[in-house]
């Protein structure tokens, strides 16, 4: 359970395509994020973790909506406010600002045409109104902040790594001291170096501003290096969530267990086992037929 008041509320989140509202993507999905906490949400490729990221900050694709739920958002200072009920222009005075998003491929989110610099620059200038030499000095700080030498602000992004490339993705993010954090698979393209200097960095900026983060990944690695509180998902529902220790070492889903079945040992000496995903089936089918027989 969270110890502080949440920052997000998933409540019954449930997403479709527009034309098709009766095939559900995504099913009554809740969780919370609390300030200073990491929530990671794992799962295998198409398990919804993306939409129910997207859905959060209001950028599901036009072909789809939100058909049930709400997204309670609380930064203790302007009170609690749906967010699914929010117009685009409303929203986009949060995004950046007061949430934050960072993708997995960096180079289709930053505009090669523009410095990283720049890039960086226009969240500052179109959030916080810096301008001038006070908008330099924050972009260098920034840049430092996240390990990336402050001269590299006149570089255009193919002239970085990749691992720079997501490092920049970060300061962008973090520039306007947001304090939620949506991060959708921000290391897999990373070799595992970079991805875990990545991870640490992202661990030590949560909590130097106290920042709640929200993870994807599929990766059960990265969650036991970075989070509190993990929600399971498979086909567009939570299968289990509970603590980091809860679900990685008293994992009570099927599918979790299978999950967890599939990562090495420290030596790599586990052989990945194929989920067998008829039985998994029909293991969701059981429990869902048990959530439906009163107690
Ligand atoms: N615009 C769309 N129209 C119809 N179906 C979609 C659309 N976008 C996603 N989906 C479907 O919704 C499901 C969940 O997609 P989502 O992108 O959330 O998966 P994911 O868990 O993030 O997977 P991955 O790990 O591969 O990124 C998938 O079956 C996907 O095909
Ligand atoms: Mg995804």
């Amino acid at each position: 359970m969270n110890k502080v008041a949440p920052l997000l509320q998933l409540q019954g989140i449930s997403i479709a395509p527009k034309n098709t509202p009766a095939r559900l993507l995504v099913k009554q999905v809740s969780f919370s994020i609390a300030p200073g906490e990491t929530t990671c949400v794992v799962g295998e490729s198409g398990s919804g973790k993306s939409l129910t990221a997207l859905s959060i900050m209001g950028l599901l694709s036009k072909q789809l909506c939100l058909t049930s739920g709400q997204v309670l958002f609380n930064d203790g200072h302007s009170g609690e406010q749906d967010l699914s009920k929010l117009d685009q222009a409303a929203l986009r005075k949060i995004r950046g600002a007061k949430i934050a998003m960072i993708f997995q491929e960096p180079m289709t989110s930053l505009n090669p045409v523009l410095t990283v610099g720049y890039q960086i620059g226009e969240s500052l200038t179109t959030h916080l109104g810096l301008k001038g030499e006070a908008l330099q000095t924050k972009i260098a700080s920034l840049l430092s902040m996240v390990g990336i030498p402050e001269n590299r602000a006149n570089s255009y992004p193919d002239e970085l790594s990749g691992g720079q490339r997501q490092r920049v993705m970060i300061a962008m993010s973090i520039a306007c001291e947001p304090c939620l954090l949506i991060a959708d698979e921000p290391t897999t393209a990373l070799d595992v170096t970079v991805q875990a200097q990545i991870l640490t960095l992202l661990d030590e900026l949560k909590t130097r501003m106290n920042m709640g983060m929200l993870f994807i990944t599929h990766d059960f690695g990265v969650v036991a290096d970075i989070a509190d509180q993990v929600v399971v998902m498979f086909r567009g529902e939570i299968v289990e969530a509970g603590s980091k220790q809860q679900v990685l070492q008293h994992p009570q889903h099927p599918y979790t267990k299978a999950l967890l079945a599939c990562v090495p040992d420290a030596e790599g000496k586990k052989p990945l086992k194929p989920i067998d995903y008829a039985w998994l089936a029909e293991s969701q089918t059981q429990v869902q037929a048990q959530r439906k027989v009163p107690s």
